[in-house]
């Protein structure tokens, strides 16, 4: 399956072209694996898309790329952003009305993640992911609220599963997510009598994406594909296409919910590889002297 979609998903996807003609997103981690094939669905449906990330190189890259999707479609790509600086975020906010008029849809989408064991994993370790992860989408829905409560909007979080259960490696991540998830659902409460919606969408192990690279060494995906119901790995398009429907209309009267895409994996218990190991690996890594 390729990583990013082409002109065929307008007539291979249930969803119909011009569906969000008029509309505008603003995108944290847009050009990452995930997040661009979120923006590519928005722009082939006729939205308008701004994606925002730290390297100006690769945004810029991957928003002219985007743009071709569609002819007439404008896309920013606004790098030198660093979702951990609120002012960061909110100088992106004001290009992105500047350029396209204003901002209807967000996704909070900027992450960062790596397997470390606790031992291992230094006070700056943990805190440069709560500030990722965590703290980026509590700046990215502050630098955003103005246009989402002038526009009705729609924010989506992109979290995770981690942390519905305990998962060795992944203090960091869990901590962190299960904060997104929180921040989630207060702002659903929150902002909803002010028309704005607030929800999340949970990847499971999605084939092709940097986080599967990172979290599942080679020689563990296929022991870890046997522990995922339907069979198979996720792919981006299946995120692009729950993204789609929460923005849509089908969605509108749902709020302060997650939509859980990983083919039934987090119900099956800890299936990440290291699991499997558990308890030898982490004793091993227990004996070290700590880093702090
Ligand atoms: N294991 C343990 N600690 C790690 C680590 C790893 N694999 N990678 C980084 N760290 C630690 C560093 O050692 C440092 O702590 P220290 O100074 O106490 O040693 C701390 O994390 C910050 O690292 P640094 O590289 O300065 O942070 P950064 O802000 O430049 O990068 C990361 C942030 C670490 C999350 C980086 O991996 C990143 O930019 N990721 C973005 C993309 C991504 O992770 N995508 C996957 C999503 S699932």
């Amino acid at each position: 399956m390729p990583n990013t979609l082409t002109t065929s998903y307008l007539k291979d996807s249930i969803f119909k072209p011009g569906l969000f003609e008029g509309k505008v997103a603003f995108i944290t981690g847009g050009a990452g694996t995930i997040c661009r094939v979120q923006a590519e669905a928005l722009v082939l449906l006729g939205a308008n898309v701004a994606i925002v990330g730290r390297s100006p190189e690769k945004t810029e890259k991957a928003a002219k790329e985007i743009q071709e999707l569609r002819s007439g479609s404008k896309v920013l790509g606004l790098g030198n952003v660093d979702v951990r600086e609120v002012k960061n975020v909110q100088q992106a906010v004001e290009k992105t009305v500047k350029e396209l008029g204003k901002i209807d849809f967000v996704i909070a989408g900027a992450a960062g993640n790596f397997l470390s064991d606790f031992n291992h994993l230094s006070s700056r370790a943990f805190k440069t992911v709560i500030d990722i992860d965590l703290i980026g989408s509590y700046n990215t829905a502050k630098a955003t609220f103005e246009q989402l409560r002038q526009n009705k909007g729609h924010i989506i979080f992109i979290t995770a599963t981690l942390h519905y259960y305990g998962l060795p490696m992944q203090s960091h991540a869990s901590a962190a997510k299960a904060g997104v998830d929180a921040l989630a659902r207060s702002l659903a409460i929150e902002l909803g009598p002010s028309g704005v919606r607030s929800n999340l969408i949970a990847p499971g192990p999605i084939e092709n994406t940097e986080g599967f690279e990172r979290l599942l060494p080679p020689d563990t995906i296929e022991r870890a594909l046997k522990n995922i119901p339907l069979q198979r790995t996720g792919t981006t398009q299946d995120i692009a296409d729950t993204t789609v429907f929460l923005f849509s209309n089908a969605s509108s009267y749902i709020t302060g919910e997650t939509i859980v895409v990983d083919g039934g994996q987090w119900q099956t218990g800890s299936t990440m590889s290291i699991a499997g190991l558990y308890p030898e690996v982490i004793v091993a890594q227990n004996e070290d002297k700590p880093k702090i």
